[in-house]
């Protein structure tokens, strides 16, 4: 297994700092609070152990020194944002500097009075998310009762005439409903619907027997969406973000690593992906000790799987590697137990099987309505302390057992 706490010499020598493009997006994920308990959160599960939050001023820092290093699309994210009572000030200075601003929310906690402070403090696009077209659905994934509320909020995101992106992460439990929830967006006025598949990092990858659907549902759901393509035209654009787990080449995971993408988590650690914490060994630097500039060009992190000088067979002498990049080095290591080995999506992998293996056994053990009584890992402090203590065991993530029980 490559161990990511030693120095990467032979790495850093082929992605010399000079060839590196500036990173286009920050993602400041404010807070990793929430009242939501999403199955499928991407946060980490140990978030409990992060829980200290950079203050306003050294947020400010971060959307300055990003913003001098060409990022322009800022999305707010956390957890959730609005618990954050200096989120119209932090949105208010990046206006001032230039940067695109995407909310990204639950909705819970948005009331006209945010929406209109949001609204004068220059906010450009609001992307609300929803578990699914149904109350009963939509409450039981998130573990509260939020439905009725989000319809509210949505309602008021389009009285302040904000542009809207409903966002809806797809699973076993509500692919069958893909039609409703595409109605429910149309109904609402998004301009845009982003259904994306479940990705199985974080407390999806612990909920993964739960939630991976079979392949039938997701062929059904897209043809769902093609005919709703075709019927609608522009009215709502609609992206289907396909889950790579049904594929044969992995995806160009954050289109690179350290490529595009800067992601800065409530307690200040630079992260070159989302999932990136899940990486044990890898050093992140911090934006309270380190500035921006120099994690993003020099920090190992962010400089680790640059380029192609780390990669293994069969990645190595693939004719493939420069459209893929060798996939994601997050599922590699949730999978292999190694981070430098070819994603196991691809089936040039020696460990693809495990993959395939995910698959059969969606489809052996889906029948309809059927998991609810199944042990999901809902995202809560409680849940985070006993996965703490449970994966501070010595049995690597890739052989651990699934489902445990919250
Ligand atoms: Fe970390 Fe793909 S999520 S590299």
């Amino acid at each position: 297994m490559t161990d990511l706490s030693q120095p990467a010499a032979d790495v850093q020598s082929q992605a010399a700092p000079t060839g590196v493009a500036p990173p286009l997006w920050l993602l400041a994920e404010l807070t990793y609070r929430c009242p939501l308990h999403c199955a499928f959160c991407y946060n980490p599960v140990d978030y409990t152990d992060h829980s200290r939050e950079l203050s306003t001023e050294q947020w400010l820092g971060v959307l300055r020194d990003a913003r001098a290093l060409g990022a322009a699309q800022l999305g707010f994210s956390g957890g959730e944002p609005l618990v954050r009572d200096d989120l119209e000030v932090l949105v208010e200075e990046a206006r001032r500097l230039g940067f695109y601003t995407n909310l990204i929310t639950s909705g819970v906690g948005l009331t006209d009075k945010r929406l209109g402070d949001l609204k004068a403090a220059g906010l450009d696009h609001i992307q609300l998310s929803f578990q699914d077209s149904t109350q009963e659905l939509n409450d039981f994934l998130s573990s509260t009762r939020t439905f009725d509320l989000k319809q509210r909020v949505a309602a008021s995101i389009k009285r302040h005439g904000f542009p809207m992106v409903l966002n809806c992460v797809l699973h076993r439990y509500n692919l069958p409903h893909v039609d409703k929830i595409i109605e429910m967006a149309l109904a609402m006025g998004a301009e845009y619907l982003e259904l994306a598949n479940t990705q199985y990092y974080g407390w999806a990858h612990h909920n993964q027997a739960q939630l991976m659907p079979t392949p039938e549902q997701l062929e059904e759901a897209e043809a769902v969406v093609e005919r709703y393509r075709r019927t609608q035209g522009d009215r709502c654009k609609i992206f289907f973000v396909v889950p790579d787990y049904f594929e044969r080449r992995p995806k160009r995971c954050m289109n690179g690593w350290g490529a595009v993408f800067l992601g800065v988590a409530p307690d200040g650690a630079a992260l070159p992906c989302h999932a990136a914490r899940s990486l044990p060994g890898l050093v992140l630097p911090n934006v309270k000790e380190t500035p921006l500039r120099e994690i993003w060009y020099e920090s190992d992190a962010f400089n680790r799987f640059r380029g192609f000088g780390w990669m293994k067979e069969p990645c190595r002498s693939c004719d493939e590697k420069e459209r893929d990049l060798g996939g994601c080095r997050c599922q590699a290591y949730l999978l292999t137990g190694d981070a430098a080995n070819a994603d196991p999506v691809c089936d040039k992998s020696p460990s693809h099987e495990k993959v395939v293996n995910v698959v059969k056994l969606a489809r052996e053990t889906a029948t309809a309505n059927e998991p609810r009584e199944q042990p999901i890992v809902f995202r809560n402090d409680a849940n985070s302390r006993k996965l703490v203590a449970a994966c501070s065991s010595d049995e690597p993530p890739h052989e651990r057992g699934r489902g445990q029980g919250g």
